[in-house]
């Protein structure tokens, strides 16, 4: 039988990682060999980590561990960079302040690809030069003395080194663009997180590793370079080239380091607490930076008094950088986005995309907190960094920019992170990782949408200010230094402890007072729980709780156990594992409950600390809503008769429940049809009520469940099936779509959901949105693209554009020359769901050449080719045939590729599918990324989807049938 395992025994987990190899031991092991054996001994030779390319000498590497020794720490980087543009190239000298702890022979570190020369060590006592070995394997140097370097004195080490600028969007790496004139410019710039800074300079390249830079820049006239601090002096050198000194940073990680020589231009604003902001970008499309500017400034401000603890350094730029694969990354003092991010024009882009430049600032800002003042000790809590930032994009939007109603899409990210966690290929939030690619694996929904999801949860369990008291408890703590989850939730506990208050933040002191504590006239409630008991069974196991209700009159017996689509791992048309063989999973998590009955308005709270508890309500009541605006990461079943009163309560009066309380039904009731606890047709007949619903929230949630059953039909070619879904979809939200103007009038919500269903209507051929987009286009295309459209129907209008060649012609044409990003993207979109197979192939094949489409934008349109019935097949062929590239461009377990890999196969649900996504991925070695998770994650989705297919396709078919016949004899 063929098997799905994942090979337990990679080569990056060769060995077991142990705590630091103590350096008395690693100086006496040393010694040993050098003894016993003079030359490679045979023991090392048969390990081939240890002594893996040798620069120079013969002996064996001496460090045998992922992780650095702790013995020697640098304190002071002075760092000299000098990129030559037209070689793309870059050389570079550093020389580190090291804290000998130990006494050692060899100091080990990082770099990665970089030839080093001239190696030298400055002691109290001389210079002496050092001996490099390198374990490319393992990306580590050892600089290895003569003598022994006795702990406790001041040395320096020297280094030189060059190397090539990178290809890929990882390390220094090289950018280009295109003028307006056809000219090809070229820059270069850095992204370092989580482990490329070694690949630009060699370092300690570990977050706990923190020290302060000092920068210089080498660059030509034409030019101008930015960095972390502020620009200090320039020097003229020989060869008319300048030397940019920057100030020296404030304490950091390496990760967060950051340089960028382009011919950029910036825009400047002080905040009101006096830090410099600057946008920088293309030339070209710097009149699109006001947006991001204001942003930038408010959000700053913003954070500077909500944490309490001043921006530390002078100024913040925020950079606009051509080639990027990720959205944006937080380097202290330089933030740098993709151009999509951070540009932002106020008639051709949406209303969607200013929220996202919004929240994407207000992402990379928090992070200047959460992850750079406070970093994680290790990568294992990236959720610190990433889960904090992603939360507090909607506590900040919600306070700077109330009018674009952000708050509403928080609920899709714990949706989001769900999808992933409910299979058990997931990970808990905090897990142990090692190497580079196990660390780029933790950028994923767990760390950031679930992170965010359970401080949303401890947020509403605490209440919001006594949950600020203590994050603000948390940075002030931990400042330049390293955390982990057990210093959060620390200071999450006694926010009011009496020991402390003599020095309280004002917030604490205010909180504090008004809950009685200094007068000694009451506790507050939050200091009675063990706030790490409750939380690590949210960050120490995978998954999330199904919470059963069973009402017994006034009581509810309330059961929870893990929710959870395939039980078992799948294996290659191994029908036990889809039909989901029950295995006991023991988990429990404290659980807080929140609900509200319909005879009251106000939210209760319930901690469930057990498998099954008891709670009891003072009245009778007609319906309880658990989870009170989906506040909680658990979803609840309410039993045969509990969804009967919900589907009641929908259908007479929906609005008694809030938004957010009917998106999470429907969200809820679809999950538990995906485990078969509840029936396809209690989850339809609940989705009936919506031809009267008009919030964004309940609408896209129920398309988000619908839509996907539709794409299954449809891609089984079952016509009869796939028309009466279609005829379904529509009459639901027929009166809705109708309603709909053409133009850009209304609120944010209104115009996102505007958007939105103006897609959806054209994609799905609803006759009246097809020919109104179509007359718009033919008007449009006839003045050469000239006349503007109102923007939120461009989507929809493109979308129709694209359905011929001629369409395609043009809008490909449109997005060459626009120099609007965001126009550029839903051409983009539009060109990916054509029906026409020649042009999706080029689409692909020029996407990735990146000449017209960046080669960053490859990720999107793959994804999105593969969601086009017709594209389906060719993207993943596609995906196959140039598997290597994309592993090289985009890196072994970045997100771009797990996106790829579970993007393009997420819509299979037959057996046949399944075998065939095995069939490529099972043989991969890890070098060829074999061993990434998202393989994993991807036949458990197509698992999710043949057992999906399997049980529920006749049930569904009857349930139209009936619909239909039952529409018919109304009329
Ligand atoms: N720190 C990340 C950037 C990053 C991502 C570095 C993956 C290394 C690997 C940054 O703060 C981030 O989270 N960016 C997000 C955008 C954000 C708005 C969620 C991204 O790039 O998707
Ligand atoms: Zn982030």
């Amino acid at each position: 039988m063929l098997r799905f395992i994942r090979p337990s025994q990679s080569k990056w987990s060769a060995r077991q990682s142990s705590p630091v190899f103590p350096v008395a031991m690693l100086v006496a092991l040393l010694s040993l060999v050098v003894l016993v054996f003079p030359a490679v001994p045979a023991w090392a030779a048969q390990l081939p980590y240890w002594n893996s390319r040798i620069i120079s000498g013969t002996q064996p590497f001496p460090w045998h561990e992922m992780r650095l020794p702790q013995t020697v720490v640098p304190t002071h980087y002075d760092l000299t960079i000098h990129p030559n543009l037209t070689t793309l190239t870059f050389t570079g000298v550093v020389r580190i302040l090291v804290d000998v702890l130990e006494d050692v022979d060899a100091i080990v570190m990082h770099a990665k690809d970089l030839k080093t020369s001239n190696v030298k060590l400055t002691t109290p006592q001389g210079v002496r030069p050092l001996q490099v070995l390198e374990n490319s394997v393992y990306q580590q140097l050892a600089l290895l003395s003569d003598k022994v370097i006795p702990k406790g004195e001041d040395y320096k080490i020297h280094m030189e080194f060059s190397a090539n600028l990178s290809d890929t969007y990882h390390g220094f790496y090289k950018s280009s663009y295109r003028t307006g004139g056809g000219e090809v410019r070229i820059l270069a710039s850095t992204q370092f997180e989580a482990t490329f800074a070694r690949a630009a300079f060699p370092c300690f390249d570990e977050p706990s590793f923190k020290a302060n830079f000092t920068i210089a820049i080498v660059r030509e006239s034409r030019h101008v370079a930015i960095s972390n601090m502020p620009k200090i002096k320039t020097v003229n050198l020989p060869g008319n080239v300048f030397e940019d000194h920057f100030a020296t940073t404030v304490k950091m990680s390496t990760y967060l380091v950051a340089f960028i020589v382009s011919d950029f231009h910036s825009v400047s604003k002080m905040t009101q607490h006096g830090v410099k902001i600057s946008i920088y970008a293309v030339a070209e499309k710097i009149n699109q930076t006001d947006f991001a500017l204001d942003a930038a400034v408010r959000l700053l401000d913003f954070y500077d008094t909500y944490f309490s603890i001043p921006y530390p350094l002078p100024k913040q730029d925020l950079a606009a950088i051509p080639d990027f694969q990720a959205g944006a990354m937080e380097n202290w003092g330089l933030t740098t986005y993709r151009e999509e991010a951070l540009l932002y024009h106020p008639e051709k882009s949406s209303m969607a995309d200013k929220v996202q430049t919004a929240r994407i600032i207000a992402h990379e800002l928090a992070h200047q907190w959460f992850g750079n003042l406070v970093t994680m000790e290790w990568w294992n809590d990236l959720w610190l960094n990433e889960g904090f930032a992603k939360f507090m994009e909607f506590i900040a939007l919600d306070m700077t920019y109330p009018e674009l109603e952000a708050n509403d899409l928080f609920l899709g990210k714990c949706y989001h992170a769900m999808e992933m966690d409910s299979f058990l290929s997931s990970h808990p939030i905090s897990t142990p990782v090692e190497n580079p690619t196990e660390i780029q694996e933790m950028f994923d929904e767990v760390s950031y949408d679930k992170g965010a999801c359970v401080l949303n949860m401890l947020k509403d369990f605490l209440t919001a200010e006594a949950f600020e008291v203590g994050i603000i408890r948390y940075l002030k703590r931990y400042s330049y230094r390293n955390t982990a989850n057990s210093h959060l939730w620390e200071s999450l506990t006694n926010i009011c402890d009496s020991n402390e208050l003599h020095d309280p933040s004002p917030k604490q002191r205010e909180f504090c007072w008004k809950h009685g504590i200094q007068s000694g006239e009451g506790r507050y409630e939050g200091n009675k729980f063990d706030i790490k008991s409750i939380m690590d069974t949210w960050t120490l196991q995978k998954g999330f709780p199904l919470v059963n209700i069973d009402f017994k009159n006034r009581k509810i017996l309330l059961s929870q156990q893990r929710y959870l689509k395939i039980e078992k791992e799948p294996a290659a048309a191994d029908d036990a594992a889809i039909t989901a063989v029950k295995i006991p999973e023991n988990q429990i998590w404290k659980i807080p409950l929140t609900y509200k009955t319909s005879a009251s308005n106000t939210t209760h709270h319930f901690l469930m600390k057990s498998a099954v508890d008891l709670l009891r309500i003072p009245n009778q009541v007609d319906w309880i809503k658990f989870n009170v605006d989906m506040s909680g990461y658990y979803i609840v079943d309410y039993g045969k008769d509990g969804w009967k009163s919900m589907i009641k309560l929908l259908q007479k009066n929906h609005t008694a429940l809030s938004n957010k309380d009917r998106a999470s039904l429907i969200h809820d009731v679809f999950r538990l049809v995906s485990i078969e606890k509840v029936s396809l047709q209690t989850a339809l007949d609940l989705s009936t009520y919506l031809s009267k619903e008009k919030d964004i929230m309940a609408v896209t949630q129920a398309l988000a469940e619908l839509i996907p059953i539709y794409k299954m039909i449809e891609r089984r070619e079952i016509f009869l099936l796939e028309e009466s879904m279609k005829v379904f979809m529509l009459d639901l939200f027929k009166d809705l779509i109708d309603s709909q103007r053409w133009d850009d009038s209304g609120s944010t919500p209104e115009r996102t959901l505007r958007s939105y269903l103006l897609m959806f209507a054209c994609v799905r051929n609803y006759t009246p949105c097809v020919s109104k987009a179509r007359q718009l286009f033919n008007v449009w295309k006839d003045s050469g693209g000239k006349t503007s459209l109102p923007v939120d129907t461009t989507l929809a209008v493109y979308a129709v554009g694209a359905q011929t060649a001629e369409g395609w012609d043009f809008l490909f044409e449109h997005y060459r020359q626009s120099l609007q990003m965001s126009v550029k993207h839903r051409i983009q979109v539009a060109l990916t769901i054509s029906p026409l197979r020649q042009k999706l192939k080029m689409i692909l094949q020029e996407s990735l050449r990146g000449e017209v489409i960046k080669t960053q934008d490859f990720p999107d349109v793959l994804v999105s080719v593969s969601r086009n019935p017709k594209g389906q097949r060719l993207a993943w062929d596609f995906l196959r045939a140039n598997w290597a590239t994309l592993i090289h461009k985009f890196e072994i377990g970045s997100s771009a590729i797990a996106h790829m890999v579970t993007g393009v196969t997420n819509p299979f649900s037959t057996k046949t599918m399944l075998t065939s996504v095995w069939k490529f991925f099972n043989p991969l070695t890890d070098e060829m990324g074999g061993d990434m998770r998202c393989i994993q994650q991807a036949y458990d989705n197509i698992a999710g989807n043949v057992r999906w297919a399997e049980t529920n396709f006749p049930e569904l078919q009857s349930w139209l049938r009936k619909r239909q016949r039952f529409i018919h004899e109304d009329l």
